[in-house]
């Protein structure tokens, strides 16, 4: 995996397909990098994370490509009897090169803890996964006035020391946010970015070049005022990185 501090320049933009997506949905990736190959996003690094499923055939088709794959998740243990569960040597045997972790709908479907969720960023790292630790406040936590103490509780916790001397992204998704339609205003974006960005420099030689992504109802119409946005070096997309034609405008706003 590259250590090389990543160029904060370049946005780097994530698309999430969730539990979403058969075969057929290969094609809207392979459509991505085709469109990228025509007309290159200089100032885009992008990924798709679809279900693992997919993650075999999706890389296949993808290789030597502008598009990244990746995963959505894993097991921290190697191998072992976890019936159902993918560990990250599975993932990137399968061709995924980054992994996201501790998304909102993990830490509450699964009932993942901060700590579970350092245990897999030390095994993405095992096996050679890039990690892009999710973090972000419930509704109730923001009107509580909570937002910035708990995401820097969440950055501290889930982010083990070992990811030091690595590649690694974090990404912040406000809950309410998630496939609501709703989005903060930019200057409570900025205010959650710059506490993350304090808390990643204070813990990592790193970490004042950490992405930051921002995720929550990135859509084509918001997405270049999100990322001109301090410290927002990216996007984790959900829904609207299903469909070819709205996550390209959105690779195409990075620039
Ligand atoms: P959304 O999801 O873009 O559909 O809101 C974002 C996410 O959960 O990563």
């Amino acid at each position: 995996m590259s250590t090389t501090p990543p160029n904060p320049a370049v946005k780097f933009i994530v698309g999430n397909w969730k539990m979403n997506g058969l075969s057929a949905g290969l094609e809207e990736g392979v459509a991505l990098a085709r469109a990228l190959e025509q007309a290159p996003a200089g100032g885009a690094r992008v990924a798709l994370c679809p279900p693992a499923t997919l993650i075999l055939a999706l890389a296949r088709r993808l290789a030597g490509t502008p598009v990244e794959v990746g995963a959505q998740d894993c097991r921290p243990e190697a191998s072992g009897a976890f019936t159902g569960d993918i560990s990250a040597e599975m993932l990137r045997d399968a061709g995924a090169r980054l992994v996201i972790l501790g998304h909102s709908e993990r830490r509450a479907g699964h009932g993942e803890t901060d700590a579970d969720i350092a245990a897999k960023a030390e095994a993405a790292l095992r096996a050679g996964l890039e990690p892009i630790v999710c973090v972000g406040e419930s509704l109730e936590q923001r009107r509580a006035g909570q937002a910035l103490e708990v995401v820097r509780a969440q950055v501290l916790g889930s982010l083990p020391a070992a990811l030091d001397a690595a590649a690694f992204s974090v990404a912040y998704e406000p809950i309410w946010a998630i496939g609501s339609g709703l989005t903060p205003s930019i200057a409570e974006i900025e205010a959650v970015h710059a506490e993350i960005r304090g808390a990643l420099v204070g813990a990592f030689a790193n970490g004042a070049r950490v992405p930051i992504l921002y995720g929550g109802s990135v859509k084509p119409a918001n997405a270049a005022e999100i990322l001109r946005a301090a410290e927002v070096g990216g996007a984790l997309v959900g829904g609207a990185s299903l469909k070819c034609e709205d996550f390209l405008p959105i690779v195409r706003a990075a620039g």
